[in-house]
């Protein structure tokens, strides 16, 4: 059995409030204009998250375009990069299919005239004080205490939930609910329970779940589309509306014939971008998880349409075990094959979908998605052809094969923020015996700050050798000079900000030229000569030449 208390264990259940606060207090993470009240949906990070944000995507990068990574059948695999525009010819989306088809359903609160997600609605509610009242009152559902729910409709009900058909018209909901249990031999599950509580009219408009906000009465599901729309140029013309890019992979397709032209890339390869996009999230929530404003890390990866298993397979694989490489643990990762329902039309006949998905504090003890990794067949390469009037001429010639094709795509497409937040929820180690009564467990890589350099005491020469370990360290790396306080209070500094060594001058230092190194997980202190930190450093990182 894991110790369930022990720092770093999985097991130990974390607070989101808690890990919400440390990134606010640190400077990980902030909420956007917080001066002006904020703004739903978007945040701001702050000096030690933006160099989390900048060492997640730069390990992104280095692995996937920059290093070598072996593909499937032995070979290179071969990647380049593209750095494209936020906002591309409206003509782009309507050939995705985001003009007509990137669309949530949604509801509408009749009473408090709120919009959200339908599919998120359940989440919502389960979330509320007055739905985990009434699920008490619901006990198993064998039996319900009209008595009992009638009251509850008079006290709490009146103040949490006012526009509930339950509050607002007792006699006739009850009556409903009655009637349908009436006789009934098997217990009513516990959403359809609640739904009776919010139907008032079900002979007319059937069962709905209620308002998560305050009860009301839910539209009919209707599409909103999730695309924010804005004027290029001076004119208030619908002929000058624009999208901000609601996912950075169109900017590579239709740049696919450029790259090829401009390049020595042949099929099999891949391109890569990192950016910007931005979606009109109906209900964006858990912190940063599900934000207007992101960014993605997005690969496509084009292929001969023969090969499409063998390369689905092994990028799926790869990206799974690279999360694991920068430290998020495996029993907090999971692999999740879609069904077939589930896929996209173009997709089904194809090798298959899978998202990578971290178990957040907020999702636990399910999981919610950091990566997916779909095999989009042909589908974004022929819609460009086709709108942009190029059809067949926009075939790939393959030289090797000697054959003209549409290439099939495997996209592997994270999320940097998503990424980011399991990275910080990962690391949220709580330990009762340190003095921060926390620390931040990153993998050396992703550290903010790689290391704290501390004169022991602020004379006899120690701040100058610090200063000049300092200089040479900050060649390479982000490091912290701390000078201030006790040695104890800069260990609980770093320790929140999850900085993995702290490198202590004291009178050793100076008869000796060794200094301390204390490591962040374990406490435990080694002596080191001066000379040798900047190599044992970089061999920790990874950066060593
Ligand atoms: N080109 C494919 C595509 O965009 P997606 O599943 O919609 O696929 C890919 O998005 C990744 O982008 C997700 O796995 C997630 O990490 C991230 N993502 C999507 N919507 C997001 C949002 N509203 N906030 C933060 N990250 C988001």
């Amino acid at each position: 059995m894991p110790d369930a208390s022990a720092p770093g264990s999985p097991d130990v259940t974390k607070s989101m409030d808690q890990i919400v606060a440390l990134c606010r207090r640190r400077g990980f993470v902030f909420q956007s204009s917080e001066i002006y009240g904020g703004i739903n949906g978007f945040w701001d990070y702050g000096p030690l998250g933006t160099e989390l944000k900048r060492n997640l995507k730069n390990a992104w990068w280095q692995d996937v375009v920059q290093r070598e990574l072996i593909g499937p059948m032995g070979e290179p695999v071969d990647i380049v990069g593209v750095d494209c525009t936020i906002i591309m010819n409206p003509k782009v989306w309507e050939a995705s299919g985001h003009v007509g088809g990137f669309a949530d359903l949604m509801s509408t609160c009749r009473h408090c005239k709120k919009l959200m997600r339908t599919d998120h609605v359940w989440d919502m509610l389960t979330e509320t004080e007055w739905f985990k009242a009434l699920a008490e009152l619901y006990a198993d559902g064998a039996a319900v205490d009209s008595m009992q729910l009638k009251r509850w409709a008079d006290t709490k009900g009146k103040k949490l939930a006012p526009n509930l058909a339950l509050v607002r018209n007792p006699q006739v909901t009850l009556s409903w609910l009655v009637e349908r249990m009436a006789g009934q031999p098997v217990a009513m599950p516990l959403r359809e329970f609640l739904m009776h509580l919010a139907s008032e009219q079900v002979a007319a408009r059937g069962l709905t779940l209620p308002c998560p906000h305050c009860g009301g009465e839910l539209t009919e599901p209707k599409p909103f589309n999730l695309m924010f729309k804005t004027l290029v140029g001076a004119v208030e013309d619908p002929a000058n509306v624009a999208y901000l890019r609601p996912e950075t992979a169109q900017g590579i397709f239709v740049n696919f014939q450029n790259v090829v032209d401009s390049t020595r890339v042949k099929v099999p390869f891949g391109i890569a971008q990192v950016g910007k996009a931005f979606r009109n999230e109906v209900t964006p929530r858990n912190f940063t998880f599900r934000s207007r404003e992101f960014e993605q890390m997005e690969i496509e990866f084009f292929i001969h349409p023969g090969e499409a298993d063998a390369w689905y397979r092994w990028w799926r694989d790869w990206r799974f075990s690279w999360w694991q490489s920068i430290g998020l643990t495996s029993s907090n990762l999971t692999l999740r094959e879609h069904d077939r329902d589930e896929l996209a039309h173009y997709a089904k006949e194809g090798a298959g979908t899978s998202d990578i998905e971290y178990r957040f504090p907020f999702t636990a003890p399910g999981f919610g998605e950091l990566e997916g990794v779909a095999h989009r067949a042909d589908f974004d390469l022929r819609a460009h052809a086709t709108h942009s009037g190029k059809n067949d001429k926009a075939r790939y010639f393959d030289q090797v094969r000697n054959e003209r094709y549409f290439p099939h795509v495997i996209e592997p497409s994270a999320g940097a923020d998503r990424g980011t937040l399991a990275l910080i929820c990962e690391a949220y180690t709580p330990d009762a015996s340190r003095p921060s009564g926390v620390f931040m467990k990153f993998h050396p890589r992703m550290a903010p700050v790689k290391a704290g350099i501390f004169p022991l005491v602020n004379k006899d020469g120690m701040p100058e050798v610090g200063e000049r370990l300092y200089r040479q360290l900050r060649k390479k790396h982000v490091v912290e000079f701390d000078e201030k306080q006790s040695i104890g209070k800069r260990y609980a500094r770093m320790d929140e900000a999850g900085t993995p060594f702290c490198i202590t001058i004291d009178t050793d230092t100076l008869s000796a030229q060794t200094v301390t190194i204390r490591h962040r997980d374990t406490q435990q202190q080694e002596r080191m000569a001066i000379d040798a930190v900047p190599a044992w450093l970089d061999r920790q990182i990874g950066t060593e030449d």
